[in-house]
């Protein structure tokens, strides 16, 4: 790896200094992490992966007009993005119970909600990401009122977005997290989509067999993780060629 500042290490990626000022290079490590980090481990593979698909979404995400931090992908690991000032909420949006949801109110696991529901977390590991109302972000100044609904109208475009694109390669989309960040441009903010979008923070189920293809594998022990990751990736159709190995060092692509 270059010498350069390291900004900013989380659980599953790095950021560093990036090449001019306002943006971030974002490297994808294996580690992995679940149930605030009481249960750790590697993930073959996963960094890799993950680059790959979240360029992929964030993309395509771009491309329907939802605005990310996303520029372009630099290399096996890497990723160059707009530096932005993120916002300390985790939104989930949930389309099928799951997870802590179906433990916090009794619902099988699987059960279709009623429609989608969203729920907001705050970013905080000493206080193991509490979940937060509409009133503590406001009232406590996360957000601005204008700022929430903002994250709020590009969450739902993203998940009716990514369910269809995701149902089309036989997953069902079951929840997601996404980060928001500002970014400004001279005196003007705006309110984008920021961290990644990966099988580490969506659930994706087989649609016919409700075989989970994502980092449940890892938090439930259900084995053949590092599969479920190439899977998800196969079915985009951005499988690396020679599968997720790492290459020596990072290559950057011209
Ligand atoms: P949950 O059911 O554990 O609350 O998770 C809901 C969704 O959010 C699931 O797709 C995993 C994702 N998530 C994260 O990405 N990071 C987190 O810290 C948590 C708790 C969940």
């Amino acid at each position: 790896m270059t010498r350069r500042r390291r900004i900013y290490e989380g659980k599953a990626k790095v950021l560093f200094e990036g090449p001019e000022p306002g943006t971030l290079v974002q490297y994808f490590k294996d580690d992995a992490s679940a149930f605030n980090n009481q249960k750790k481990g590697v993930i073959t593979g996963k960094g890799v992966l993950n680059n790959r698909i979240s360029e992929y979404l964030m993309s395509r995400l771009s491309e329907i007009g939802v605005p990310t931090h996303f520029v372009r992908r630099l290399n096996m690991r890497e990723q160059l993005v707009r530096e932005v000032e993120i916002i300390p909420i985790e939104l989930v949006v949930r389309n099928v119970a799951a997870g802590s949801l179906s433990k916090r109110f009794g619902i099988p696991e699987g059960t279709p909600l009623p429609r989608s529901i969203i729920e907001y977390y705050f970013k905080s590991d000493e206080l193991n990401d509490p979940m937060v109302s509409e009133e503590h972000i406001t009232a406590f100044g996360w957000a601005a009122p204008p700022d929430l609904d903002d994250m709020v109208a590009l969450s739902l475009r993203v998940n009716d977005y990514l369910s269809g694109l995701f149902l089309g390669i036989g997953l069902k989309l079951i929840d997601f997290k996404l980060e928001f960040g500002r970014l400004w441009e001279n005196d003007e903010m705006r309110i984008v989509l920021a961290d990644e979008i990966s099988p580490d923070n969506c659930r994706l189920w087989d649609v016919k067999t409700n075989e989970k293809l994502d980092k449940d594998r890892f938090r439930q022990d259900l084995g053949k993780v590092e599969e479920a990751y190439q899977e998800v990736a196969r079915r985009l159709g951005i499988l690396p060629e020679g599968g997720p190995s790492d290459v020596k060092g990072p290559k950057t692509l011209q």
